[in-house]
């Protein structure tokens, strides 16, 4: 009979698990024993088993394994004679630290943002992370908790849990004008992964896979794309916002969807216009296509009313996404979808296939966070700061002399673009200065999908600083700035 020779134990009940892989076969003495120190040896040696790790009792080892005492007590002592591991009286055996690492630490991966942070981050997308509303988080998850009935720790529904779809439903209302009803709604992990649901599901059941997306744009949103297996198309974008009389025209015929960011582009942060909107839900209307709608940092507007959501003007045309990566934090990965009626349930479908569902926990703490209003009244406080440093930003960098910088796109949202003068230093050459003063920004430049020249500029996230750390780093910025000027 054929059998694996590696053997996993885990050592759940002896207060620590440990997992070592011993092959079957041995049967001598001595064979065991041989054995249990090379598992334990390799262990040590791959960092697996980190310094001051406690062991089992060589007892609870032995009635484990069903082997002798004896055998693991021999084991044993051979690895703390080699010096893998240490006895002390009365606190058992441990892991003893290892003279010279053994293996580095593996590096972060760089892929999608160090998560080193610069000295100085101004760097778009993010919000203040140290404002997280920490207690009341934990006050919203310990009620949300308490209140939860024990069905909520097993598998959840697809589309989410019902208390947050229904605080959802009754927020965009209130907040963003959306027409939403908890069946429309399918919690994601973020935008990102809606925008991945989305194609998906819109490939599966049109055949579609074409997308139209705003150029400049996130080259990483157009990745997502291509990596759930669609094609992006771009759509240029001027100062009413995305060219949506372009999408009748022919390159566009096979587009299954044109993402939009209606409120405040990213990243040149216009407005679509009114005229804009009516010309993309026409165009959805006549080839039965559909408009997604980024509103990313849709609460995030300073000088006039909100404007309100496209998807109000169209529910059956339009697909609203908005995410808490922005108000709240990214890290807690939470997004969610208000969905045409026939689009609900292959959504729900490639969400089932994708994750299953998102995370019930923070579900709960979201919906118990909105239900109470402490989303708003963060959502609030959070506007008026990033408002007063917009201003700051604004009034900084109009004082250089000369007026050679141009400050757009600061109307809403959490970014503001800075034009270069086209006699001066180039974006890469900017963000040289920058990076050797610690400060880290983007350029325009590298959101670009069609071949230049393109205004050179630099995309400034002036919420990413902590509010104690935002007046040093804008000094700095303004040091580099003004580093252009001579
Ligand atoms: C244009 C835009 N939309 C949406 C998002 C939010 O994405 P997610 O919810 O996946 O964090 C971002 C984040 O940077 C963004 O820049």
């Amino acid at each position: 009979m054929l059998r694996s020779n590696i053997v996993p134990v885990d050592w759940s009940t002896f207060g620590v698990d440990l997992h070592l892989d011993l092959p079957l076969g041995p049967d001598a003495v001595t064979g065991r024993r041989l054995a249990i120190e090379r598992a334990i040896r390799d262990a040590v040696r791959s960092a697996r088993l980190a310094p001051q790790t406690r062991l089992p009792s060589s007892r609870a080892l032995a009635a484990e394994l069903g082997l002798a005492r004896g055998t693991v007590s021999a084991a044993y002592e051979q690895l703390v004679a080699e010096g893998f591991l240490s006895a002390r009286t009365g606190s058992g055996t441990v892991v003893a630290g290892l003279p010279s690492p053994v293996r580095p630490a593996p590096a972060e991966p760089t892929v999608h943002g160090p998560s080193d942070r610069p000295r100085y981050d101004l760097r778009p997308g993010r919000p203040d992370v140290t404002s997280f509303p920490v207690d009341a988080w934990l006050r919203a998850t310990r009620r949300a908790l308490a209140h939860a009935p024990s069905a909520a720790f097993d598998y959840g529904p697809t589309a989410g849990r019902p208390e947050l779809r229904a605080a959802l439903a009754e927020y965009l209302g209130r907040a963003r004008g959306v027409l939403a009803t908890p069946d429309r709604i399918v919690v994601t992990t973020g935008y990102v992964q809606a925008l991945a649901l989305l194609t998906r599901a819109i490939a599966g059941r049109t055949g579609a896979t074409a997308v139209a997306m705003e150029d400049p744009g996130l080259a990483y949103h157009r990745d997502v794309v291509r990596h759930a297996g669609g094609e992006v198309l771009a759509i240029p974008v001027d100062h009413s916002g995305a060219r949506t009389d372009l999408l009748a025209t022919p390159p566009y015929g096979r587009v299954g969807a044109v993402v939009l960011t209606p409120a405040h582009q990213y990243p040149l942060g216009v407005t679509l216009s009114p005229e804009r909107r009516r010309t993309a839900i026409a165009w959805a209307r006549a080839h039965g296509t559909l408009v997604v709608e980024d509103d990313y940092d849709g609460e995030f507007r300073y000088d006039r009313h909100p404007v309100g959501a496209l998807q109000a003007t169209a529910p059956e045309d339009v697909v609203y996404i908005g995410t808490a990566a922005k108000t709240l934090a990214p890290a807690l990965r939470l997004g969610w979808l208000v969905l045409p009626e026939r689009w609900v349930e292959p959504v729900v479908e490639a969400k089932h296939y994708a994750d299953r569902h998102s995370d019930t926990v923070g579900q709960l703490a979201l919906a118990d966070l909105i239900t109470t209003h402490t989303y708003d009244r963060h959502v609030r406080s959070r506007r008026l700061r990033y408002r007063r440093r917009r201003d700051l930003l604004i009034e900084r960098v109009d004082g250089l002399p000369g007026g050679r910088f141009t400050v757009g796109g600061v109307a809403a949202g959490l970014h503001a673009t800075i034009g270069l003068p086209a006699d001066g230093p180039s974006e890469a050459e900017m963000l040289r200065r920058a990076e050797s003063h610690g400060l880290a920004v983007a350029d325009l430049g590298a959101h670009w999908q069609a071949p230049g020249p393109h205004p050179a500029g630099l995309i400034v996230g002036y919420s990413a600083p902590g509010d104690r750390a935002f007046p040093e780093t804008l000094d700095v910025l303004i040091r580099v700035l003004r580093s252009a000027l001579r």
